[in-house]
């Protein structure tokens, strides 16, 4: 089995980017900003970042590039017991796959629907089978995409994909802020509410956003640091990841609120922001079909190539717990997601799967989504922060780069991080 590494280190940090800049930044972080304290949520939200974020994205990225394993193999290294705690986040994070691919279906589905001029509907599509349709397109596609390899294949698709998702953001948000009332929608994004910072409930879903949306706490980091060939500072690797995904949540939005204020619409939030205000905004904008084409646009390549870094994960632990080939741990991962994605996507359909009172997709999300994230992060900081030897963790941190690493941040690492994890989820339990 030919061994997967990247081609540059250009090449592993677009990559990287391409992973954290999705759905989660471009649709989840503004309404979530909107409706927790507005300017004052960016308080915690960057807080939670630069303490939390960039030290477990290093971690990881150590983690992998040590042990050149997926995570199933790191954590097992560091005892053979731990490989069950690598195994729970594999599940994890393939239900999540699942269900993140079906959303990237009703999105590839708005794009065409606009740009054909159709004036579709988030309850039209959904009252068809259409979206299993979309969902098995989107499947197909990072497959395809996965079985050609890290270098030639995932880490030119992260290239262009980066390339074309700047392109298309800056000028699309220039253009919203210039519209006639975007002021309203800037002062409901921002205009600070402090009374909600002192609220512990708001610090837990900083801490859920940060990490869903730096694609931390699942492997896909620790599989992408184990593809890293060449010399590269990891702590620095991290900065410009973070700071990249950073912006592109603060500017869309900026984006966002000024479509959806300059039409007048309510600034609702979840599946009926992205897929209800917007395109309602859309359709009495000038020059509505391009910028709602430019937007789906958007929103479907981020989540493309988040996509395909959710899908590595299964692809990497399968090959290297059964060792076979990556064509067939391709196939083996994508059946499991195809399996997922059906049961979620059926949730939005005319039979209206649900368990209890909430649809398939939104249970998946709320209990393995949100609290297995939680769990798997935790394991994850206390195996390596417990087990792994200090010294080589000092040293991959601090290779390849102009300052060494205090050991001071290891024990921040040890005790806090275990600690504000325990905690986040405790909130997130009781809210
Ligand atoms: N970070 C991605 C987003 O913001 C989602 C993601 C989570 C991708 C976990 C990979 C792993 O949409």
């Amino acid at each position: 089995m030919p061994e997967q590494k990247w081609g540059t280190n250009t090449g592993f940090v677009l990559a990287a980017v391409g992973s954290a800049v999705g759905m989660g930044n471009i649709w989840r972080f503004p309404y979530i900003t909107g409706e927790n304290g507005g300017g004052a949520f960016l308080i915690p939200y960057f807080t939670v970042t630069i303490l939390f974020g960039l030290i477990f994205m290093s971690l990881e990225f150590a983690v992998g590039r040590y042990y050149n394993k997926s995570i199933i193999g790191s954590l097992a290294s560091l005892g053979s017991h731990f490989r069950w705690a690598g195994a729970f986040t594999v599940i994890v994070i393939t239900v999540i796959a699942g269900y993140y691919f079906v959303i990237l279906g009703w999105v590839g589905s708005f794009f065409v629907s606009t740009v054909s001029h159709d004036t579709m509907t988030f309850d039209g599509l959904t009252s068809s089978y259409y979206p299993i349709l979309s969902f098995g397109v989107v499947l197909g596609l990072v497959a395809a995409i996965a079985a050609g390899g890290v270098s030639c294949s995932i880490e030119r698709l992260n290239k262009y994909g980066v390339l074309a998702l700047i392109a298309i953001l800056v000028p699309l948000a220039i253009y919203a802020v210039s519209l006639p009332d975007s002021d309203k929608g800037i002062a409901y994004y921002l205009t600070p509410d402090y009374t909600k910072i002192s609220d512990p409930a708001i610090w837990s879903t900083a801490f859920g956003q940060v990490f869903f949306s730096l694609s931390l706490g699942m492997g896909v980091m620790v599989a992408y640091g184990s593809y890293i060939k060449n010399k590269i500072s990891l702590a620095k690797a991290s900065s410009v990841i973070i700071m990249t995904n950073a912006s592109v949540s603060v500017i869309a939005g900026f984006m966002i609120f000024s479509f959806v204020f300059s039409y007048g619409a309510d600034p609702a939030s979840g599946t009926n922001l992205a897929f209800v205000v917007l395109p309602q905004a859309f359709s009495e904008m000038a020059f509505g079909s391009v910028v709602g084409s430019a937007f789906f646009a958007l929103l479907f390549i981020a989540g493309l190539t988040s996509a395909v870094s959710l899908l590595e994960v299964p692809i990497g632990a399968l090959s290297e717990q059964f060792g076979i080939s990556r064509r067939k741990a391709v196939l083996a991962s994508s059946g499991i997601v195809l399996l997922v994605g059906i049961v979620a996507s059926l949730g939005y359909s005319p039979v209206s799967l649900s368990i209890g009172d909430t649809p398939t997709l939104d249970w998946l999300d709320q209990y393995i989504g949100s609290y297995g994230v939680v769990i798997a992060a935790g394991m994850f900081a206390v195996i390596v922060m417990w087990r792994m030897d200090k010294g080589t963790l000092l040293e991959q941190l601090g290779m390849h780069g102009k300052i060494a690493m205090p050991e001071r941040i290891l024990y921040v690492c040890k005790y806090v991080l275990p600690v504000v994890i325990m905690l986040s989820l405790v909130f997130s339990f009781v809210s």
